[in-house]
């Protein structure tokens, strides 16, 4: 395929942020990487604001609307398959609580971990719901009743995309995320390992691969580079002590030193919006923006933070376009996790940059 020149813009800047840092001995990884012209747009699980999250369904659309990589969220079944699959938990997203009432731990809630792959392929999937009240989480998305949704496991990501690129001549990457690799490995299971088997089976591999594999756990990703051996383009996902969800101090890897860290084992950091711009002046309207994208391209990391919801705008944001103007061209991230890809794209094609 002939590669237009963003298309080369990009394949050079992901070169550069990717090949070059593993290249680069640590003491100088502080030198400035070039930060993208143009960000990589990621469905963020698939095409999620038209569709179920991470169904085939979603990824295919995401596909069909351009996007350059589509995310998979993985959690392990009890016999080992990669299931695509935010939540370790099943009730969100799934009939279990109606099919299997008797599976639910003591906490109450459903544990992918413990059903098989033949068991949970029988679930159906639907959008995204509170499960105690039943209502969806975003209300003027996919019917809840629509569609006869089944969950997917990376395998079938993996043979879907690379067969929607042969048939369509795009090249769109995947974006995989290994979930709670402290919980799978006290569980038994491996996920980090099973996954960059299934990579290598598929054929990604090296530093140019398109593929980004993601985690919040530093641990993790510390292992896949320096023990597992891969040199599989990776990303360190940044949430906020605040939330109180991890030991892991994200305060600390936030700032110049933490960075400089990160890019001894990853490529680039996938931080919350609110990291990047944390609101307005209250007298001038200003948007208050942070150091964190300057400090981590002077560490020679990419920037993707997450997540870009074209029906959940944070507050005092008018609409996307303000939005996505306020990242892309104000604060220069280098991709964005989007569950509406398609507008990002358009967005971006009004910018000169698609
Ligand atoms: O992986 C990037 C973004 O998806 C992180 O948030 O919770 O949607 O996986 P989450
Ligand atoms: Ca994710």
């Amino acid at each position: 395929m002939q590669l237009s020149s963003l298309r080369r813009v990009r394949a050079f800047t992901f070169l550069a942020l990717t090949i070059l840092p593993l290249l680069t001995p640590p003491a100088l990884s502080s030198a400035p990487a070039m930060a993208a012209p143009a960000p990589f747009v990621i469905a963020h699980r698939g095409a999620s604001g038209y569709l179920p999250e991470h169904t085939l369904e979603s990824a295919a659309y995401a596909h069909a609307l351009g996007s350059d990589y589509i995310e998979q969220d993985l959690v392990m079944s009890a016999d080992g398959v990669l299931v695509v699959l935010h939540d370790i938990h099943l009730e969100t997203t799934t009939d279990v609580a109606a099919r299997f009432p008797a599976r639910a731990r003591a906490d109450g809630r459903f544990y992918a971990i413990d059903f098989t792959w033949a068991e949970l392929r029988t679930l159906t999937v639907r959008e995204r719901f509170n499960p105690v009240t039943g209502h969806p989480v975003y209300p003027g998305r996919f019917p809840a009743n629509g569609g006869s949704f089944r969950l997917s496991n990376m395998e079938e990501h993996i043979l879907l995309i690379q067969g929607l690129n042969a048939s369509t001549g795009r090249a769109a990457g995947i974006y995989p995320e290994i979930k709670e690799p402290a919980f799978h490995l006290a569980a038994g299971q491996d996920p980090g390992r099973a996954l960059l088997a299934l990579l290598a089976r598929y054929g990604y591999a090296g530093p140019a691969a398109r593929v980004f594999v993601q985690c919040f756990d530093p641990v993790e990703l510390r292992r896949l580079r320096f023990e597992l051996g891969t040199t599989l383009p990776l990303i360190q996902l940044i949430a906020d002590n605040a939330w109180g969800e991890s030991a892991t101090d994200y305060d600390a890897l936030r700032t110049p030193a933490g960075l400089a860290e990160i890019a001894t084992y990853a490529q680039g950091i996938g931080p919350h919006l609110g990291h990047i711009i944390t609101g307005r002046d209250a007298a001038t309207g200003t948007p208050q923006f942070t150091t964190l994208v300057a400090d981590a391209h002077a560490a020679g990391l990419a920037v993707h933070p997450y997540t870009f919801r074209a029906d959940a705008l944070p507050s005092g944001v008018p609409d996307f376009p303000t939005l996505l103007d306020l990242f892309i061209t104000g604060a220069r991230i280098d991709g964005l996790f989007t569950d509406h890809p398609d507008q990002a794209l358009r967005h971006l094609r009004g910018l000169g940059e698609e």
